[in-house]
């Protein structure tokens, strides 16, 4: 146990000096009294709260259930805000300021007086940028997202926000339903505060921060306003305290072992594409060297499970009631490695011994996947020499392995604006998008799940290839290869690709490639105009100057630990 002297928030105020009277002075200004000082953890409680950020807005009232625990185990909770970043507002994209807000976290802690965090976040970014920075600042941190909404539901349906909402905007858009129905759909598809409802972004990445050992077991898929949300972040606020007596700090928890279980939790569970570039920050904080490789290695290894929506059947608060990611995770335990520490201080077996699978509809066993390789594949070839990811799970079986000419998209605007023309598409077409990476974008925007052609959603065809070096939504589905690397706009063969041109995808094999000669492809891209830069100046400047590519995380080079490349070179781990 530390002596209550190494704390950190001791350089603040202990001492004889004027500053550390006015210190104390302005914290009790706020009605603490001098007890405040006497050896107590401060813990800060870095709130993503935003009402322009709906999924995070009732995290108040979370932060509230958390001091009440830290209170109650001795420590010192103060709250404050950092930047928020909402999926359904923020333009050109959120994954545009995930680095800024994971900056912004990491500064927030390091400048003051806190001993530990815990750390609200909800909404897709909140939870990599808030854990991107934890893992950078490396104080005690524990994590607390907001859980999922309550499941949609209108006339008989259940709804799973994006998930269905997209597919009853296909049918709206193929005539099947009328605009009064849809305008139904807009009044009951959210119906409480929280995130989506399907292991889409969000959800996915609640799940990651359980298995990497950053959340206390089973917070992941508790509904946003469910009361027992609120004692779990009781819960959390009191391990807080024990954390920071135990320095207890995100190094120790972030380690290879922790990142391969959290793969391998993601493809049990069909989680979002996104969940790929987001580890793969996140590790590179931690300083891990983690590579596509870990990925597809362990996704051939792995089976998936989790029949929740987009990938399966069901909702996350089903997936809740049939005993949330520890019943996942206890029917993964054998591919697990069960000695990793987590945030409650025991290994992760610990924390599993006496989890129960109790609905077998919705967890599958081991030995009865719902698919035998995880959700994610990873794919190469000489259309992306880099890797590109494609969630195989939640793409049409026959189109796994599939050979079409491609109609070629440089603009996401143009490809919205002809998309509903008599294009000259069937059910072979390979629908292709460049310009729409890292720095094409800007900011690499979920435009991955390209429209289908209403020609073809009119003919009853509702899936096709589609391939674009841009990201799609965890809610999304279909046969949408992403992430392409490297991106078209700093000159990946993508950029090559035109109308006409043959594609071959094999998933099966992990191949993506261009039926085209490599002198043609070399002479096609040494043709190429490269697009004017989107920023030149301010964060979006910076943002163009400093963004890796998909393959490596997104993260900014210069945020690399020390000692440590931005490719994951020289990793300390
Ligand atoms: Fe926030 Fe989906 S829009 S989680």
């Amino acid at each position: 146990m530390r002596d209550p002297e190494t704390f950190r928030s001791r350089a603040w105020f202990h001492g004889d000096q004027y500053e550390h009277l006015s210190r104390r002075a302005w914290l009790r200004s706020e009605g603490l009294t001098g007890s405040a000082f006497d050896g107590r953890p401060i813990v800060g409680i870095c709130n993503s709260w935003s009402e322009l950020t709906n999924c995070n807005a009732h995290l108040r009232q979370v932060a509230e259930a958390v001091k009440r625990g830290v209170w109650a185990a001795g420590g010192i909770p103060l709250e404050f805000p950092t930047i928020s970043l909402g999926e359904m507002f923020m333009k050109p994209t959120t994954m545009l300021f995930r680095n800024l807000m994971s900056m912004d976290v990491e500064e927030s802690i390091t400048a003051n007086p806190i001993d530990g965090v815990v750390l609200l976040c909800g909404c897709d970014k909140t939870t990599p940028a808030q854990l991107m920075g934890a893992a950078s600042a490396n104080i005690p941190s524990i994590m607390v997202t907001g859980g999922p909404m309550l499941s949609g539901r209108w006339q008989e349906q259940e709804l799973g926000s994006g998930t269905d909402g997209r597919k009853l905007f296909e049918a709206l858009r193929a005539g099947r339903i009328g605009e009064e129905q849809w305008a139904e759909v807009e009044g009951c598809i959210a119906r409480s505060a929280g995130h989506c409802t399907v292991m889409g972004t969000a959800s996915t990445m609640a799940s990651m921060a359980e298995s990497l050992g950053m959340m206390l077991s089973g917070g992941a898929a508790i509904p946003a306003v469910d009361s027992r949300r609120y004692q779990f972040a009781e819960k959390s606020g009191r391990r807080i305290v024990e954390m920071v007596r135990e320095d207890l700090t995100p190094s120790r928890i972030l380690t290879r072992e922790a990142f391969e279980n959290a793969i391998r939790t993601d493809m049990a569970i069909g989680g979002s594409t996104n969940a790929v570039v987001h580890l793969l920050a996140i590790a590179g904080r931690a300083g891990i060297r983690l590579t596509l490789n870990d990925f597809d290695r362990l996704s051939r290894e792995t089976p998936y499970i989790v029949d929740v929506k987009p990938s399966g059947r069901f909702l996350m608060e089903d997936f809740y009631y049939a005993g949330g990611l520890p019943s996942a995770m206890r029917e993964l335990q054998p591919l697990l490695h069960g000695d990793a520490l987590t945030v409650s201080g025991q290994t992760l077996a610990e924390d599993l011994s006496g989890v129960e699978v109790p609905n077998r509809k919705l967890v599958r066993p081991l030995d009865q996947p719902l698919n035998r390789e995880g959700g994610t594949a990873i794919l190469y070839g000489n259309l992306a020499p880099d890797g590109a990811v494609i969630k195989q799970t939640a793409a049409s079986p026959h189109l796994l392995r599939h050979r079409g000419k491609a109609l070629v998209f440089d603009r996401y605007e143009t490809l919205r604006a002809r998309i509903d023309d008599d294009l000259d598409v069937d059910e072979n077409t390979v629908l292709v998008l460049q310009n729409a990476g890292p720095q094409g974008g800007p900011g690499f925007p979920e435009w991955g799940h390209l429209p289908i052609p209403a020609k073809l959603l009119r003919a009853g065809i509702n899936d096709i290839v589609r391939v674009s070096d841009a990201r799609m939504s965890g809610t999304s589905f279909g046969t949408d290869v992403l992430h392409v690397s490297p991106e078209s706009a700093v000159g990946g063969p993508l950029a090559a690709v035109r109308t006409g041109d043959e594609i071959e995808l094999d998933v099966p094999a992990r191949r993506i490639d261009l039926r085209v000669g490599p002198r043609e492809i070399e002479r096609r891209l040494a043709e190429r105009r490269a697009q004017a830069p989107h920023y030149r100046r301010g964060y979006g400047r910076l943002f163009l100057d400093q963004v890796t590519q998909a393959h490596l995380g997104c993260d900014f080079r210069f945020l690399a630990p020390e000692g440590a490349a931005a490719d994951g070179s020289g990793s300390v781990n």
